[in-house]
């Protein structure tokens, strides 16, 4: 008897989600979600309960499956898409955490990465792992846990301890502690991860003092890579696809060609775009990554990654209590027919690509006594299309692709102000699928990939459909002034806390 359904666990920065996908309606049909909590310990530095996160995730999983009143049998598998570089050290033989997961956005590691760049090794790592050097990836984080929680670093040694990104813990605790591998993609964000020779780094593993014992053996992202617990989850489901979130949402967005590229709107903004077979090295600030290993085809991404995006409204919404809900910004936007010269930079936890600069923090320029509130909402949701078309102007540059369009996904692509002010910035066609849940149907199709319920990608690119095209109204000479004022606003932001 076949099987009808796929799990899809989306972990991301602020919930846990399962969702649940129907192979015959070709449909998400139930979805759960449970936020966690934010730990802000120190200026600048984020953390994550790991325990928090696994009991929600199990929680959200169970629950979507129970209301949807699905036997666990008639499950044929679970993919995994996770917030990426954020990481965990447990003890290998309790399973307990020794620390709060570091986030990807903590910049407790600042002063480690300008030390590896004293020592010259911005080229060397530039040229192994395709990153830039940077507190956001996991290296340093990993080595300031062993170096800052008593006996860590012993208990490293004696090869007491594990550690791995969010992919490698939850499968951990959904195989009862059986199974510690990550998958490509995340192995790629770590900084510790040659991605031409798709393997460990030894040099760097030493440079930044982390045991090689500790680290997870690297699985692809489609195939089955695990079992679960019965005792755990209540039956033996394989898990058969695993990538970083980004990761997931391009291949849920079908980018299977070369030069298709896509934006996901969620905390962060994360522009990926397919570059085919083999790595570029970018010349301008953004970093290569790995978009998938499936058996033997391994595919690169240029990536740009902007730290807050979704974050910003957020911040207005809570904070600042200048809306109540976050579909509010749209419309309270839309009252005012320009932010009014007011430019507002959410450099909160520093900048990330093109400028990577730890040291940034946030501003809001241009205010003057007619500011209104409505102009600062309507800043705050220019301000993540600004900062993706920093990305777009240099990913055109070093893949030499001339981007005719660009498919977005994510919670504020949902926003159809911020997609206008988006293809008018870019001056290119915006793409809106009809799901737009594109994380989690990735982890879905890599998962059903790895199963064989899809013989092939071509199957799946039929199952993409459009809900709306965006396109440029905006003329050059608006789009240039307004360019240059986010530009000149950026440049008093950097290096603020140097
Ligand atoms: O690199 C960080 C990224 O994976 C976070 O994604 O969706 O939680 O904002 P998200």
């Amino acid at each position: 008897m076949s099987k009808n359904y796929i799990i899809s666990l989306d972990q991301g920065t602020t919930s846990s989600r399962a969702i649940l996908y129907d192979i015959n309606k070709k449909a998400i049909i139930g979805m759960k979600n449970k936020p966690f909590t934010q730990i802000y310990p120190n200026s600048g530095w984020v953390e994550h309960d790991p325990e928090e996160i696994w009991e929600g995730q199990l929680e959200v999983m169970k629950a979507v499956i129970e209301e949807a009143g699905v036997s666990y049998d008639d499950i044929v598998s679970i993919g995994i898409a996770n917030q990426r570089e954020t990481v965990v050290v447990w003890d290998r033989i309790t399973g307990k955490p020794i620390y709060n997961a570091i986030v990807w956005q903590c910049r407790r590691t600042a002063d480690i990465c300008e030390t590896l760049k004293k020592e010259g090794l911005e080229d060397v790592i530039k040229e192994k792992t395709g990153l830039v050097v940077d507190a956001y990836f996991s290296g340093t984080k990993i080595q300031w846990i062993l170096d800052n929680v008593e006996g860590a670093r012993e208990k490293a040694q004696r090869n007491e301890l594990m550690v791995g990104t969010i992919d490698s813990w939850l499968i951990w605790n959904l195989t009862g502690g059986k199974i510690h591998v990550t998958d490509y993609t995340n192995a790629s964000r770590t900084m510790l991860f040659n991605i031409k020779k798709l393997k460990w780094d030894e040099e760097l593993l030493e440079h930044m003092n982390i045991p090689m014992s500790m680290m997870p053996s690297v699985v692809p992202s489609s195939g089955r890579i695990a079992v679960t617990d019965k005792y755990v989850v209540g039956c033996e489901i394989p898990i058969s696809g695993v990538a970083g979130d980004q990761q997931a949402s391009l291949f849920g967005q079908t980018c299977f060609d070369v030069g298709c590229a896509k934006n996901t709107y969620g905390t962060g903004c994360f522009i990926l775009m397919n570059i085919g077979d083999k790595p570029i090295s970018s010349k301008n600030n953004l970093i290569t990554t790995i978009g998938w290993v499936i058996g033997n085809e391994v595919k690169y991404a240029l990536e740009g990654s902007v730290f807050n995006a979704g974050s910003t409204i957020q911040w207005i919404r809570d904070e600042l209590g200048l809306i109540k809900t976050s579909e509010e910004s749209r419309i309270e936007a839309e009252k005012v027919n320009d932010t009014n010269g007011v430019y507002l930079v959410p450099a909160f936890t520093g900048l990330g690509a093109p400028y990577w600069d730890m040291y940034a923090r946030g501003a809001i320029l241009g205010i003057t006594r007619g500011t209104r509130r409505e102009h600062l909402i309507r800043a705050a949701l220019e301000s993540i299309a600004y900062q993706s078309m920093d990305v777009l102007e240099l990913m055109k540059l070093d893949s030499g692709i001339e981007l005719k369009e660009l498919k977005v996904d994510g919670g504020a692509s949902a926003n159809d102000f911020l997609m206008q002010f988006q293809a008018d910035m870019l001056n290119i066609n915006i793409k809106r699928p009809t799901i737009t849940e594109t994380t989690a149907l990735g982890a879905v199709y890599l998962a059903g990939l790895g199963e064989g319920i899809w013989k092939s990608k071509d199957e799946l690119i039929r199952s993409w459909s459009l809900d709306r095209t965006f396109a440029p109204r905006m003329t050059k000479r608006e789009r240039d002034d307004k360019s240059k004022g986010w530009k000149k606003a950026v440049a008093k932001s950097l290096a603020w806390e140097e």
